[in-house]
This record gives structure tokens, sequence and C-alpha cells, in this order.
């Protein structure tokens, strides 16, 4: 019987403004979008992310997912600092990344290829589709990872996404292909495939074509994914693909920290290409410890 366990993480927005020409800042659209990242780095810390990367690879997962909103504003200096804690972390064979909406902030990021230049390390077209640099396909032992990029360049302050007509004809070649066959199936992307009423301005916020998606997955049948998981929103949560039993996991912030919201990451326990337990591991700030959690947020004996 063969057990994997894939760990995940998402949502780091990482904030630098080292070297960064103030020029860039002069205008309002700018000036508003400095403010609240520099509001938001005061719940989002650079040495949490680093202890809950030290937690994470001391669990020793056979693979590592990261689903984007890796930086805050999509600076240069931001995509450097997190490429140098990844690459302390982990073997470009080890992890695997997509975007998110902050990642594709600014025009210039995307225009600059900013991602793919710092973390592309850390992909690959390993069914080789052919078919671009998304979906992302990774080939390990019991274990096929396809990962799309749903982070479209958006105007400040909006969070969209979309994944597109080709990338889900793709991601479905990628599900047929022989290699797909007696491995788990792991979809990873940044975007929520279910919209979350808690959350404000969820319209401005949501996977514009998500419909879509949760349609091509549910025509899927046998080789359909055996999960989903995804960030962006920010909070634990376990749902489904409408329509079916594929699990869709939401992970926390990777590195949050506050009074009431604390960073995690997910581990994934498959056994025999079936998810048989997950487990959160929460950020005590007391401790500095990141403590094993069931997926009701019971601590786990250790
Ligand atoms: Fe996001």
């Amino acid at each position: 019987m063969t057990t994997l366990r894939i760990a995940h993480f998402s949502d780091t927005h990482v904030l630098s403004l080292t070297g960064v020409r103030a020029r860039r800042f002069f205008n309002k659209r700018w000036t508003g979008a400095v403010n609240l990242a520099l509001n938001r780095a005061k719940h989002y810390r650079v040495e949490v992310f680093e202890a809950l990367l030290d937690a994470l690879v001391a669990v020793k997962p056979d693979h590592t997912v990261c689903t984007g909103d890796l930086v805050n504003l999509a600076l240069e200096p931001e995509f450097a600092r997190v490429a140098d804690m990844l690459r302390a972390h982990f073997a470009p064979d080890a992890l695997t990344v997509v975007p998110g909406n902050h990642d594709a902030y600014a025009k210039d990021a995307v225009a600059e290829d900013l991602f793919a230049r710092y973390f592309g390390q850390f992909q690959g077209d390993e069914l080789g589709l052919g078919a671009g640099r998304y979906p992302v396909t990774r080939v390990r032992d019991g274990l096929l990872v396809i990962g799309l990029d749903s982070a479209i360049p958006t105007r400040v302050f909006m969070a969209n996404g979309r994944v597109g007509t080709p990338q889900v004809a793709a991601l479905r070649a990628a599900l047929r292909h022989p290699e797909a066959q007696d491995r788990f199936r792991l979809l990873m992307l940044h975007h929520p495939l279910l919209p979350d009423p808690s959350r404000r301005l969820e319209a401005s916020r949501r996977l514009d074509d998500a419909a879509d998606l949760n349609a091509a997955l549910a025509a899927c049948g046998d080789a359909a994914p055996h999960l989903v998981v995804h960030g962006h929103n920010h909070a634990f949560k376990v749902q489904r693909v409408p329509g079916t039993d594929i699990p869709v996991v939401q992970v926390a912030s990777a590195s949050r920290s506050g009074a009431h919201h604390f960073a995690e990451f997910n581990v994934y326990v498959v056994r025999d290409d079936a998810l048989v337990d997950i487990e959160r591991h929460v950020h005590d700030p007391e401790t500095g410890a990141f403590v094993p959690r069931d997926a009701d947020g019971v601590a786990l004996a250790s």
C-alpha cells in the first residue's frame, strides 16, 4: 500500500519596496495600492512564512504545491526575495507553483514575465502537452499534478481570475493522457471554483469562468481529478465540484499573523489513489510551532 503526502501552501503576499523607483508610485492608482499593501504587510509576515517553510519541509512531503499570490504588488524585489526563500527550501522538482492575481498585479510584471523568470524552475510540461507554459504538468511516482493559470492582469483593487477555453481543453487532454491513468490526479489553481458569499465584493474576486471549468470537470467521469486545491480567500474550507464527489480544498494564508487568523499549510494524505486524510498545520504565535490539526481544527496527537 503506497502512501503519498502532498503539502500545499498559498497566499504569502510578500511585500518588498527595496530599490523600487519612487516614480512608479507617483500616480494615484499606485498610491492607493501601496497604502493597502503596507497595511496588509502588518498581517502577512515574511518571518512567519519562513517559519512555515521550515515546518513544511520538516514534514518531508513527497511533493509540495503552491497556489499563488506569493508577492504583493508584483514588484521585482518581491519576486527575488520569495525565489531566494523557495530555492533555500525546495529542489526544483520538489515544488510546483502557479500564479495568483497579485503575481500579475502590474502590467509591467506581466510584460517582463517576472513570475516565469523567478519561479519557472518550479514548473514544467512533463506530460509534453506542448500547450505553452500552462497547464503546468508534473509527473511523479503515483502522482500527476496539473496546474492552471487563473491570474489575469486586472485593474488595481480587482481580483478576478479567468482560466480560458484553451486551458480547459488542455486540462481535458492532460486528464486523458496515458500517464494520468493509475496516478493520483491533483488539480491546482489560485482562484476558487465556487463563490464565497461571505466575502465582500465577491463579484470582483471570483473566477469569471468557474462554471465552464466546473462543467468540464463534471464531464470527465473516470478521468476526473481526485482532488482540486486552491487559495485566494485565506481560509480553510472543503467543498465539492458541483454535481460530483471531487473534493475542493481551499488553504489558508501561509504568512498570516494576527489575533484571530493564523498561518497554515495543508498536508493531503493519499493512499491507493484516494484522498484519505487532510491535515492542517496551524501556526501557534506563542511557540512559533506549526501544530497539526484535523480538517475540523482539532489538534492531532503528536
Ligand atoms: Fe488572490
